[in-house]
This record gives C-alpha cells, structure tokens and sequence, in this order.
C-alpha cells in the first residue's frame, strides 16, 4: 500500500495567515502540522508518499521532505492546480498508485489515541473494498457524516447535512484497494463542483464493500483549520508531549524506531535539527538508545 497526503485547499478560514503559506506547513506546537498526517503513514508502515500541494505551496514541500531518504522513505510530489475535492487525489495519483491501494490523510488532520500504531498497521493490510472511521463530535454538521444501525453497520453517508443522521463525523484518513481510482474516475463533480471523497465513499458502501470502524474515547481527532482549532492543538500537543517528554508526530524518531534509517542516519538527522527543544529531544533520544514504546 502506498500514501497520500493532500495538503492543498484554499485555507480561507485562516486568512491572513495562509495569505502567502499553506496551512498544513503552519506549526502545530513544536513542527509543521503536516508532519502529524505523515506520520500516521509511517505508523501505518507505508514508506512510498505522494503529496499533493497547490501551485503555490508544492515546492516548500519538497523542500522541507525532499525524497525522503533521510527517512528511508520515498516522496513523490504533485500538483492540483485547483481545489476540486479530496476525491481527486485519485485522479492526481493513478500513476503513483499504480493500480495498488492506497490510504489517503489530509494534511490537517491530527489524530492521536492508545494503540494507533497497530490499528493503522492492520488497515494497511487492506487489499480490497475501503476502511474509514467514525468520531463522536458535537458539530457533524461540518463534516461528512457516517450513520449506522443498532449492530454498528454503516447505513448512510452524507456530506455536510444540514440535518445530521448521527453524530459520527468521517475523519480525513481513509483505506482503499486497488480499484480505488477506477471508482473515483467516475464520480461527477458535486453541486459545489467539488470531487466528494463522500460520495467515492457511498460507491463502496453501495457495493457492501466499506467498512466503518468506529475511533473510540479516548482518541484525539483534531483539525487545525481556524484560528481557535489551531492554538487549541497547539495547546493539546504541548500538554501531551510536556506530560510524557515524549513526541507526537516526530518523523524522524519513527523513521528510527521503525528501523527505516541507521543510528547514524538518525545522528544526521540530530545534527540538522540543532539546539531547539525538537533538536534536544532527538539528541536525548540518539543517547538513551531510543524511545521504542513510544508510539510517537
Ligand atoms: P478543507 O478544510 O475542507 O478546505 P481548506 O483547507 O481549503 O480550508 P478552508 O475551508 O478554510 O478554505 O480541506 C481539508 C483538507 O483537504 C485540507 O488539508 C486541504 C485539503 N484539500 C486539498 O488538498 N484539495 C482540495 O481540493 C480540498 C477540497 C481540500
């Protein structure tokens, strides 16, 4: 399976600060939000990434990942000349994908929770239908959303219904087999003339082929894109990571623990990072031998 990350859009509700910057490069506390979405990837196990940006944005992105040797990954990078929905990152990436599957993030999604590294590693195993997720929150309104009936079993699925069925919002992670850009090939634009990654969804929900599992408390869904949902991860990062004196997101240290790159591909990897907290971390990391159970 390989992985996209979509880190385009528009940013409107985080205007003037995405004014001349992509939003998923903003911080979240200690590194760019879109290092999150990635490393949900690497826990995944997936090393092959394509990212697509705006115009605009996509050469910051190759210079901050490059081709991700230095995480012992391999990046692809790809325009999308405009926002048309996050279905069309499977137009964007049927040579990248190469008739395999594929799990696709968006670049402003935050997700953090007990065992995630093994849930994301046994969806990664996929190789037909699609798996997504349902989150319990107050607003579902602005999402799409998963209804389901008394045994757990997805019934519907809508894209921002004035009138929610339930309140199971669809986070920005999803698992798809091998027909996925096949399916998504034939999907017309919506009435907002967007390409609904909902409505790619409803295709394999008709089908009987989606599986929707349910993100129970204790997970974290977080999206960063508002003023306020920005500082509020920001906040929600530091606390986990002053509490634990371990990181979240940190793709270097998953690189290693993963055994992507060498101890001295990590000491590299220290030494550019330098003297701020993210770099004293690595470093502490690189003498203690690692943190392996850290989920990261
Ligand atoms: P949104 O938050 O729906 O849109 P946006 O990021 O443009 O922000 P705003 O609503 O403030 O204008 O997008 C969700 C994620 O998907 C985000 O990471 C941007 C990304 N995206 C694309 O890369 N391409 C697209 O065509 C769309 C619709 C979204």
């Amino acid at each position: 399976m390989k992985g996209i990350i979509l880190a385009g859009g528009s940013g409107t509700r985080l205007h003037p600060v995405t004014s001349v910057i992509s939003k998923q490069l903003l911080p979240v506390y200690d590194k760019p939000m879109v290092y999150y979405p990635m490393s949900l990837l690497m826990h995944a196990g997936l090393r092959e990434v394509l990212i697509i940006s705006t115009p605009r944005d996509l050469p910051s992105y190759r210079e901050l990942f490059g081709d991700g040797n230095r995480l012992g990954m391999r990046f692809d990078y790809c325009e999308q000349p405009r926002p048309e929905g996050l279905a069309q990152a499977f137009i964007l990436g049927r040579d990248f994908l190469a008739g395999g599957p594929a799990c696709l993030v968006l670049g402003d999604n935050i997700l953090h929770g007990p065992s995630l590294p093994t849930m994301l590693t046994s969806c990664a195993t996929l190789s037909d239908g699609a798996r997504i997720f349902g989150y319990r929150v107050r607003d579902p309104e602005r999402y799409g959303v998963v209804e389901f009936d008394a045994d757990g079993k997805a019934l519907s699925i809508e894209e921002k219904p004035e009138h929610p069925k339930s309140p199971f919002a669809v986070p920005g992670l999803y698992f798809y087999g091998p027909d996925v850009c096949d399916l998504a090939a034939r999907l017309e634009p919506s009435p907002r003339g967007e390409f609904e990654i909902t409505d790619l969804n409803r295709c394999y929900l008709e089908q009987g082929r989606l599986t929707v599992s349910v993100l129970e408390r204790g997970y974290a869904w977080l999206d960063a894109g508002t003023h306020r949902s920005l500082i509020e991860a920001s906040n929600f990062i530091q606390a986990i990571e002053d509490r634990q004196g371990l990181k979240v997101g940190c793709v270097e240290e998953i690189a290693w623990n993963q055994g992507w790159i060498t101890t001295e591909g990590f000491r590299s990897e220290v030494e550019a990072a330098g003297n701020s907290t993210y770099g004293t971390y690595l470093a502490e990391a690189l003498e203690s031998g690692g943190n392996p159970s850290a989920a990261g």
